[in-house]
């Protein structure tokens, strides 16, 4: 096949080449005189420099995928040198008979294979901070977790990562959280790539992060908030449940979750012509084109799930908890914490968001909903995207500060 010879040089050297020449010396500069009068711009209020970045975020993620350009070390390697006001720590892999390792979570490991390890996380610490992973807990402290995004297969919480600039973002406005804790989950891969960390890997980390946070840190599990961007926060979502459903000793379930741009159905099942899905195809960071039956068999499907069978995907809370195939949803986010939603209004997954309140508003939560207007898909990561990134930002430090 003559994508394979983007595998090798020099063909993957010309190619990239070609494309990168074009896409600086044509494509932008197009770009720059077709958005030039805003009435063209996919929506009017978006400055100039925003359709641009957009529009050539849309091209990158079409690059073929024979490049290798998208591929991650499955294991997230920590970060090296000195970090400025971030500390790398290692959480410890729950132990195999430890109470937290359990419910659906044991029940899932046991079907795909999945181990508890050790992975990296980071402490973010304020400019002014003198703390350090040393320092324990101040009685009543208050910190997040965050788990950033990239659809389980992407992404880093690594400080020089994208996702670094939400950790960031709400620690630099939020007055009452001296530092907070960003964790390097596992990646999952499948084929081409050797096919590994399927769910729950992340999510099994993930509670290591959170009882790391508790029992060696010293956090009360009511003053930690658990955050999630994207894909981050269908982790985030899963592991309040996992805390909610299962009464475990020593580890009651955190004191809130803030929701930004969640991915909280992998099944697709709101896809309509009316929906959001569809209404802001033309206004997304996404390439065009993407059939929700084409999303159903993704790379970032087909790797998270591992050999579960499809249909949990449609109908398990821990991974689609906005799915419209789960039968019953009365009592489905039963006892869960204060929750803060945001999501952009121009992007395509908004329905997941708007879903999600619904029903937990519905089980009694104390949820704030956040609809942005024009912003895309984790628009908190993206410094490009102003003032809307700090607005949210600053809309959700209110809500995480009280
Ligand atoms: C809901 O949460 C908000 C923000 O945390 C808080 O101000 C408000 O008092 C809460 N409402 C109830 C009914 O608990
Ligand atoms: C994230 O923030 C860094 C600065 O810390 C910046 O260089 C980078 O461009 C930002 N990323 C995005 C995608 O905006």
């Amino acid at each position: 096949m003559a994508s394979d010879l983007l595998k090798y040089q020099p063909f993957k050297g010309l190619y990239l080449t070609y494309y990168f020449s074009s896409f600086f010396f044509i494509r932008v500069p197009l770009w720059l005189i077709w958005y030039l009068p805003s009435r063209n711009r996919p929506k009017p209020s978006w400055p100039l420099t925003r359709c641009v970045f957009i529009m050539g975020l849309r091209e990158i993620m079409r690059l073929p995928k024979e490049l290798g350009l998208r591929e991650r070390d499955p294991i997230p390697a920590p970060a090296k040198g000195k970090l400025k006001n971030a500390e790398l720590v290692v959480v410890e892999g729950l132990l195999e008979d430890s109470d937290a390792f359990c419910g659906e979570i044991r029940r899932a490991a046991g079907i795909t294979g999945v181990k508890p390890a050790s992975i990296p996380a980071y402490w973010f610490y304020k400019p002014e901070s003198s703390l350090s992973q040393e320092v324990k807990a101040r009685p009543g402290e208050r910190t997040f977790l965050h788990l950033h995004g990239g659809a389980f297969h992407l992404g880093s919480a690594r400080p020089d990562s994208t996702a670094a600039n939400i950790t960031r973002g709400l620690l630099a406005h939020s007055e009452k959280l001296d530092r907070a804790l960003a964790v390097d989950y596992r990646l999952a891969a499948t084929s081409p790539n050797p096919f590994m960390n399927p769910y729950p890997a992340a999510l099994l980390d993930c509670i290591a992060a959170y009882r790391y946070l508790v029992v060696e840190a010293g956090f009360e599990p009511k003053n930690i908030i658990i955050v999630g961007d994207s894909a981050g926060g269908n982790l985030a979502f899963a592991l309040v449940r996992h805390f909610v459903e299962n009464n475990i000793p020593g580890l009651a379930p955190p004191g809130g979750l803030l929701s930004l741009s969640s991915w909280l159905d992998l099944s697709f099942s709101h896809v309509s012509a009316e929906s959001s899905y569809a209404r802001n195809a033309p206004t997304d960071i996404f390439p065009l084109g993407n059939t929700p039956e084409a999303q159903r068999e993704s790379y970032a499907n087909r790797a998270y799930l591992g050999l579960l069978d499809r249909e949990e995907a449609r109908t398990n809370p821990y991974i689609s908890p906005a799915s419209a195939h789960i039968k019953s949803t009365e009592g489905l986010f039963k006892g869960f914490p204060r929750t803060f939603i945001s999501a952009g209004g121009a992007e395509k997954i908004l329905d997941d968001s708007k879903v999600a309140a619904e029903r937990l508003q519905a089980d009694g939560v104390n949820v704030t909903i956040d609809i942005v207007p024009d912003a895309v898909h984790d628009f908190m990561t993206f410094t490009w995207h102003e003032p809307e990134r700090t607005e949210g930002l600053k809309r959700a430090c209110k809500w995480l500060n009280s």
